[in-house]
């Protein structure tokens, strides 16, 4: 169904994320129906200019998209373009909270959301102003949500400090925090694989499965965001957001029902459940590492360290790889080993789940069992979406040899979800107030329980990154820390092993 009548209010709007992703996605959102001509964006931002200003400079950034453009010359654009408004100014000053409401008593709903896609430190205050000026408030059954982007803290403290001050201004059911990967059609499919398939479900557990893998890995390097990722590395940018979300959608118990509300407390529940690591434990279940120079693909990188913005002594990693456990009846036992990292041999965020060997291999050839891998389940959540499950069959022939075989779903071969930025299905749910995509306070605040002991290590000045070169799998205390307990990562960009030889 069509959105109801909303006013999108974006902080930020002559910003990189409002012109990337959030216009592309409701001119798709526009284009496709699913929101209306009853949609209208209020552009606020310090940069000088009027709504003329900035229909035009999203028109020009659209038109130079990779896609040739295609966003800036579909009709989803011609028809928004005439619903984008804009407000100058300051946003730590009055003025503007003023002319917002002006603005939106104008509107025929009152209904509004308001996107925080500015940097952290304006999350607070601009909630404390919205409240302030009476603009949170839901009062002739008008809606009044909050959007807001990562990163939402630095480490615990500053976590659950966020999540007070909001909610000394709003109501839970009217924050929606997001995390991007929870917009992706493999992410989302997680759940569906584990509850609609009983093949799948039914082994989901330490019974069957000996250990989980959960990688994101990136080819690129910090590039310009050298400010940025120097003060945050890959743990706090990556992990307690990004790898544990689809941690929790792994790990956790069916939901009652496939609500918000059912959903996101299994989901916390799980999260709540990872171990929390003594500080010696917290030194030997992590490595991390800082790439050096190199070139990667044929082109050249300059090492971390001697990046933009980047302190030539920094001790920031660029890559980070963990061994959690989630102490659970369902998980006791089986790791969960994390890794991701920049300017890495391919782009690839999967998870990979390890069933454990048969307990006895009644073939000819004695040594049989120790060359037969175990079933291995891959979700690929990105670039080539899809699910793969490798099994062992006979290779024809007189004697009894197996080979591994691989039953490949992808999406791309069914359907056609190519144009898509990852944002649509959040503003969507933000628009009819679904918060199931949108992380809870509680699950946030699991989340760097779970990893604050690493931070704390870290900060006390203990091992510095190792070194990795720019296309390799990472630094070789990565292999340690899983080859240790006798079992490998998976490689890094193979889909399939399926091939004729
Ligand atoms: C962001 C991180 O949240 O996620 C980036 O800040 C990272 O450093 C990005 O590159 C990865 O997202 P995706 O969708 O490209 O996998």
């Amino acid at each position: 169904a069509p959105t109801p009548p909303v006013t999108l209010v974006i902080f930020g709007a002559t910003g990189d994320l409002t012109r990337r992703l959030l216009v592309p996605a409701i001119i798709n959102l526009t284009q496709s129906g699913m929101v209306g001509d009853d949609l209208h964006i209020l552009g606020i931002g310090i940069d000088a200019g009027d709504d003329a200003m900035l229909v035009d400079h999203l028109d020009s950034f659209l038109a130079g998209m990779d896609d040739g453009g295609a966003h800036q010359k579909s009709d989803g654009w011609q028809r928004l373009k005439k619903r984008i408004a804009y407000i100058s100014g300051d946003f730590t000053k009055d003025d503007i909270f003023l002319q917002i409401a002006e603005r939106l008593k104008a509107s025929q709903s009152g209904n509004a959301a308001f996107y925080f896609a500015v940097p952290p430190q304006f999350f607070g205050p601009l909630v404390d102003k919205l409240a302030e000026h009476g603009l949170t408030k839901e009062s002739d059954g008008c809606f009044r949500r909050i959007a807001i982007e990562k990163p939402f803290g630095t480490d615990l403290a500053s976590a659950r400090a966020l999540n007070a001050e909001i909610l000394s201004r709003v109501a839970e059911s009217q924050v929606y925090r997001l995390d991007h990967f929870l917009g992706k059609e493999t992410v989302q499919n997680i759940l569906t694989a584990r509850f609609a398939n009983m093949m799948i479900e039914s082994l989901w557990n330490n019974n069957y499965i000996d250990h989980v893998q959960i990688t994101a890995a990136e080819t690129v390097d910090v590039g310009m965001r050298g400010k940025f990722y120097d003060a945050t590395g890959a743990l706090r940018d990556m992990v307690p957001n990004h790898l544990f979300q689809l941690l929790a959608m792994i790990a956790m118990e069916a939901p009652n029902d496939f609500g918000a509300e059912a959903i996101r407390s299994e989901k916390s529940k799980a999260l709540s459940a990872l171990r929390i690591y003594t500080p010696e434990e917290a030194e030997t279940h992590a490595v991390r590492g800082a790439y050096t120079g190199g070139t990667l693909n044929g082109n050249p990188i300059t090492a971390f360290r001697d990046s933009k913005d980047v302190s030539p002594d920094s001790d920031t990693e660029t890559f980070v790889a963990l061994k959690l456990y989630v102490d659970t009846w369902r998980w006791a036992g089986v790791p969960f080993y994390l890794r991701t990292g920049k300017a890495m041999t391919a782009r690839d965020t999967e998870i990979v789940v390890t069933f454990r060997q048969v307990p006895f291999a009644q073939f000819r050839e004695t040594d049989i069992k120790r060359s037969l891998p175990p079933n291995r389940m891959v979700i690929q959540v990105q670039p080539d979406e899809g699910l793969s499950v490798e099994l062992s069959i006979k290779s024809p022939g007189l004697s009894v040899d197996t080979v591994p075989v691989s039953l490949d779903f992808r999406y791309a071969d069914m359907f056609d979800i190519g144009k898509m930025t990852g944002y649509e299905s959040l503003l969507y749910d933000l628009f009819i107030g679904d918060q199931t995509l949108f992380q809870r306070a509680d699950g946030i605040e699991a989340g760097w329980a779970a990893v604050q002991p690493f931070l704390d290590v870290w900060a006390s000045g203990a091992k510095r990154p190792d070194p990795y070169a720019p296309g390799s799998m990472g630094p070789a205390c990565a292999d340690d820390l899983i080859q240790q307990d006798g079992r490998q990562w998976h490689a890094l960009g193979v889909l399939t092993h399926n091939h004729k030889k």
